[in-house]
């Protein structure tokens, strides 16, 4: 461990040695703790930055989280009773690891994570699957494949705009320029197109960057491997956050505040002060601030002072979605027990309650007669504002039509997370938006001054996934180490980078000025030429 003088000899760029560096935020706040990183949060991304921060030498770093343990949207609970009365473990949160590797190429992290810590998962079985609609069984499967192929063909597409550097689409023209185009009357097409789109973004196709989905998707399913496979194991997914944790974190190590919430954040080119709701507060050197983006959009934190244009435009232009599991447990399987999905088309709603998922199935937790549904986005908020029985009661019913033949009976336990509501998170997880580039994402991860930014949201490649979570929050870590020793730091593809990470103050149109002429049916230009000379 290092002694912050020992610290100052190696910070040649003296940022905690030309006096009261750390504090500098804070002068008027000298009772603050002292620390030369604050990292804020202490999921995925919060954990990573500061092992990497550990890594490098630094041990002065303090974390604040909001919760009583680490993990963040890595988060279960425990429901429903064994044969042995004791409770299973569900995970409220993130469930999957998402592509694997291939023997010879890139490894998810979060898989290798899940070897080290021996976390029990099955693979995830995609294609058993049954499809249902108001009347009961109804066999549309065969839209799956046709709903694949369109699917390979937009993501070809969606190459070559990305690397000819063309405007972005929405994943709906993508999908409907190849051949997908269901009618909103198709029911069954419209939950094809739910499970196989929705289910993973947690929004619709209309809501959708066309070019980084299918960037994204590539990335984790082609870099990685095509595989996912879900987690059931009875610590919970976060056991790989409190292993990593635990490697360089001591049991009730003084630099990990838990229950901690931070409310206001003072930053400046020298350092940042963070104020908590019990009233204690932290000055540091450098802040990383893993929140998501739904606590960023939501105005949890008051910053000071008011971030810059630039970044507030792309933490309210960035998605944040809301992806909602329904927990059911029965005193038996009526449903087929060897298989994984149920697809359910409402005949009137698209999305509405459209996706079981049983556990009760051989490799997750057989015998358990626990079936989960999931909505997302509209289908959340609409769920979210029901209490728990009324949402049981409609739930029941599409079971009941869905298995007509079979007695469906009360269940014995039921539960679902409010996500929209919970103020740690704000919703699930990112999304990109349509007509988004690269630079506006890029003002989401880019830091102000002193205030660094890490976390699912900040990933380029892998946004909404818990890996992206983890190559962000060891990017930021690494970026401020070498930021403290005064050096250069190889991120992980190869490249050096030393200092700030550029921002992108002005984010241009992609028709030039000159095309907005009559010919291009505008006729106003003149208008907007005089009144932008005016406000210059
Ligand atoms: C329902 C759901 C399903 C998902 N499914 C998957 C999946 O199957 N596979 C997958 O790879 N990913 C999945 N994800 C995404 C994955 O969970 C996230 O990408 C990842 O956990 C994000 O990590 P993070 O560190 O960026 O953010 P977080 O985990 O949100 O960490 C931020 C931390 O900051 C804390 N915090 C927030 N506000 C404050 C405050 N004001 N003061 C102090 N602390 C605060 C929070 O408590 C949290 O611990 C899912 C997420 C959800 C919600
Ligand atoms: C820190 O070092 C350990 C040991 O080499 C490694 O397992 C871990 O992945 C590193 N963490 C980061 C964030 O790079
Ligand atoms: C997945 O399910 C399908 C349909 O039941 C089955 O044919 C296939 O063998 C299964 N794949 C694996 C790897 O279990
Ligand atoms: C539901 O499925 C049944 C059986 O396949 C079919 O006869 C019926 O038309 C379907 N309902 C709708 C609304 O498509
Ligand atoms: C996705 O992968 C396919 C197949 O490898 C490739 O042709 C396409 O260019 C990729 N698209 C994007 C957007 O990365
Ligand atoms: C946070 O900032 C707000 C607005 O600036 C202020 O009213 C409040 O007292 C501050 N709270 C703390 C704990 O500093
Ligand atoms: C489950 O409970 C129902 C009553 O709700 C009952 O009819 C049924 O026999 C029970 N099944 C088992 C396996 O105990
Ligand atoms: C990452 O590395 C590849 C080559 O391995 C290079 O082509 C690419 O430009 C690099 N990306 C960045 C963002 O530097």
């Amino acid at each position: 461990m290092l002694s912050k003088s020992s610290l100052c000899a190696i910070a040649a760029a003296a940022v905690l040695c030309d006096g009261a560096a750390a504090a500098v935020a804070g002068g008027k706040h000298d009772a603050c703790r002292k620390t030369t990183v604050a990292v804020l949060g202490g999921g995925m991304a919060g954990i990573t930055a500061a092992q990497a921060l550990h890594n490098s030498s630094i041990s002065d770093f303090v974390i604040i989280e909001h919760q009583g343990q680490v993990g963040g949207r890595a988060h279960h609970t425990t429901f429903g009773k064994q044969k042995d009365g004791s409770p299973y473990t569900i995970e409220l949160g993130a469930n999957w690891i998402q592509g694997l590797g291939k023997p010879g190429g890139p490894e998810n992290p979060v898989w290798t994570f899940s070897k080290k810590y021996k976390l029990k998962n099955t693979f995830s079985n995609y294609s058993s699957i049954l499809t249902y609609n108001e009347t009961g069984l109804a066999d549309f499967s065969h839209l799956l494949d046709v709903y694949e192929t369109a699917a390979d063909e937009m993501n070809v597409e969606a190459g070559r705009l990305l690397a000819e550097n063309q405007q972005d689409q929405s994943a709906r023209s993508g999908l409907s320029l190849a051949g997908w185009n269901p009618k909103h009357s198709d029911m069954a097409a419209q939950a094809v197109e739910y499970w196989s789109w929705d289910w993973e973004t947690a929004f619709p196709p209309e809501q959708s960057s066309m070019i980084f989905g299918a960037a994204g998707d590539n990335l984790t399913f082609n870099q990685f491997s095509d595989e996912n496979n879900l987690v059931v194991d009875p610590r919970g997914y976060s056991a790989i956050i409190d292993g990593e944790a635990a490697t360089f974190l001591k049991k009730d190590d003084k630099r990990l505040l838990l229950n901690t919430k931070v409310v206001n954040v003072s930053h400046s080119d020298h350092g940042v002060t963070v104020h908590n709701a019990d009233g204690s507060c932290v000055s540091a050197a450098y802040a990383i601030c893993t929140f998501s983006l739904g606590v960023l959009q939501n105005d949890v934190v008051s910053w000071e002072p008011a971030l810059p244009l630039w970044k507030e435009t792309s933490i309210q232009k960035f998605g944040m979605g809301t992806y909602t599991k329904i927990f059911f447990q029965f005193n038996e399987t009526f449903w087929p027990a060897d298989t994984q999905y149920f697809l359910y088309a409402s005949p009137t709603q698209r999305g509405y309650w459209a996706l079981w998922q049983s556990l009760s199935t051989p490799g997750f937790l057989p015998g358990s007669n626990i079936i989960f549904a999931t909505v997302t986005n509209d289908e959340s908020y609409r769920i979210e504002q029901l209490t728990d029985e009324e949402a049981k009661r409609e739930g029941l019913a599409v079971l009941r039509r869905m298995f007509p033949d079979r007695h469906v009976p009360e269940p014995v336990a039921f539960t679902y997370p409010r996500w929209t509501k919970t103020e740690w998170s704000y919703g699930s997880y990112s999304n990109w938006p349509v007509g988004t580039t690269l630079e506006m994402h890029q003002n989401l991860r880019a830091n102000v001054g002193r205030l660094w930014f890490a976390g699912e949201a900040t990933s380029a490649e892998y946004f909404g996934f818990l890996h992206g979570a983890w190559f962000e929050g060891r990017e930021a870590g690494e970026q401020i180490a070498g930021l403290l020793q005064n050096r250069c730091v190889t991120i992980y593809n190869g490249t050096k980078t030393c200092g700030a990470r550029p921002h992108y103050a002005d984010l241009h149109g992609t028709s030039p000025l000159q095309h907005y002429n009559l010919l291009n049916g505008w006729a106003t230009s003149s208008f907007y030429a005089s009144k932008r000379k005016r406000e210059m």
